[in-house]
């Protein structure tokens, strides 16, 4: 299994062009199964593929199969190691469409003769599902009459697969608000679509920047998307400036702690958690960081631990006493945005930082490791 060597203390400086979206390619290539004709989806990196072949593709693809084969039998996922993932909201969806829902010998079943449109609610105690809305979406721009999904999911990647829906011809208002009305349509047909710009990877390298650069500059980016991330980081000091579709961060006189809580979009995200309690980890003062989307998303801070970190879980709660350096050390990566946070940990800290399980990172980022050493950083990929 390949793994990462950090070389600590470099400091970054340069300019990063962040790739497309994996939350929204992968949906978009399950939505292709809508129709038999030709889609060209731009901007979809290689990432997407491996996720579709190793983990939430099953669950992705229920909705469209639904839609245009009116059954669809996939194993139950696995995923992240981040708590557990039910899927039972997509699949309340579903059956609100008039379908069957038969779980057994680690497969789930959906079939319905017929879809017809109706009102579904996919809130959850822990907010939306933004998966499950783009499921449901998927299997009732097919369906007979109108759906409307109340507590729908707001996210960016939400509205991007809506976005590429309606340009192979299916009926959505609403997308990006918590009431999608989708009017059920004959038939899709092929279209072109370009996938909205990555705002976890730009995220990350925000925190990249603010960990140790001088000044980073993020191209291809939409700042929009991106408010809930560059808010803690000027409260915390940076100085952060958008133009267009370009975000610059640079360090200001001192870092501050912070107070941060993970829900859903336009709030401060999930995915940026771990990478945030690898910056505050090293902010001097006391941090305070909920987990409210994914309780048990914490695997990083035993981890962050062993570099040195000062950080007392409470519950779903860290409390992070910063402190001044943090040291290499062999650190084992346990999923996606873990990862991530590993990586930029070992950008700052005193000597070799070694990353293992290294599959998770590149799972969900392209080329992390060969961006940050563009931008002035030592990282070395240690093939097995
Ligand atoms: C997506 C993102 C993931 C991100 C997450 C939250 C993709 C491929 N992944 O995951 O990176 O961390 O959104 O922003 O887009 N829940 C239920 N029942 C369900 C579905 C979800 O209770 O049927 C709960 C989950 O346990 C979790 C919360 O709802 O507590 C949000 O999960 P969800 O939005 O579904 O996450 P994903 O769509 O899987």
């Amino acid at each position: 299994m390949d793994k990462i060597l950090v070389h600590g203390g470099r400091r970054l400086r340069g300019n990063v062009k962040i790739s497309g979206s994996k939350n929204s390619a992968l949906p978009i290539l399950a939505a292709t199964l809508l129709t038999k004709e030709p889609c060209t989806i731009s901007r979809a990196t290689q990432a997407p593929y491996d996720i579709v072949r190793k983990m939430r593709a099953s669950v992705c693809i229920l909705g469209p199969l639904l839609g245009r084969e009116h059954e669809a039998t996939v194993s139950l996922p696995g995923g992240c190691v981040i708590g557990d993932r039910p899927i039972d909201l997509h699949l309340r969806g579903f059956e609100a469409l008039g379908a069957a829902v038969k779980v057994s010998g680690g497969n789930v079943k959906v079939l319905a003769p017929k879809l017809t449109g109706a009102t579904v609610s996919l809130r959850s105690t822990f907010g939306s599902t933004v998966l499950g809305t783009g499921n449901v979406m998927m299997a009732a721009v097919l369906a007979d009459g109108t759906t409307v999904i109340d507590g729908a999911a707001e996210e960016p990647e939400v509205v991007d697969l809506a976005n590429f829906l309606i340009a192979m011809g299916a009926k959505i208002e609403g997308a990006g608000t918590r009431t999608i009305t989708i009017e059920g349509v004959k038939e899709l047909h092929g279209a072109e679509h370009e996938v909205i710009p990555d705002r976890i990877e730009a995220g990350t390298f925000l925190v990249a920047g603010a960990i140790s650069g001088d000044e980073v500059t993020l191209h291809r980016v939409n700042p929009e998307h991106l408010q809930a991330v560059i808010s803690p980081l000027r409260e915390a000091g940076f100085h952060i400036e958008s133009n267009g579709n370009k975000i610059s961060i640079a360090p200001g006189t001192k870092r501050r702690p912070l107070k941060l809580d993970t829900v859903p979009y336009p709030g401060f995200p999930t995915d940026m958690q771990a990478q945030m309690c690898a910056l505050l980890a090293n902010t001097d003062g006391i941090s305070v960081v909920s987990e409210h989307v994914f309780p048990n998303r914490f695997m990083h801070i035993a981890e962050l631990k062993r570099m040195g970190a000062n950080i007392d879980l409470q519950g779903a709660t860290a409390v992070i006493t910063g402190v001044p350096q943090l040291s290499g050390a062999p650190v084992m990566a346990s999923d996606l945005r873990a990862s991530a946070a590993l990586v930029l940990a070992g950008l700052q800290a005193d000597g070799i930082t070694e990353v293992n399980r290294v599959y998770h990172i590149d799972r969900g980022y392209d080329s992390i490791d060969e961006k940050l050493n563009e931008l002035g950083a030592e990282i070395e990929r240690v093939k097995a």
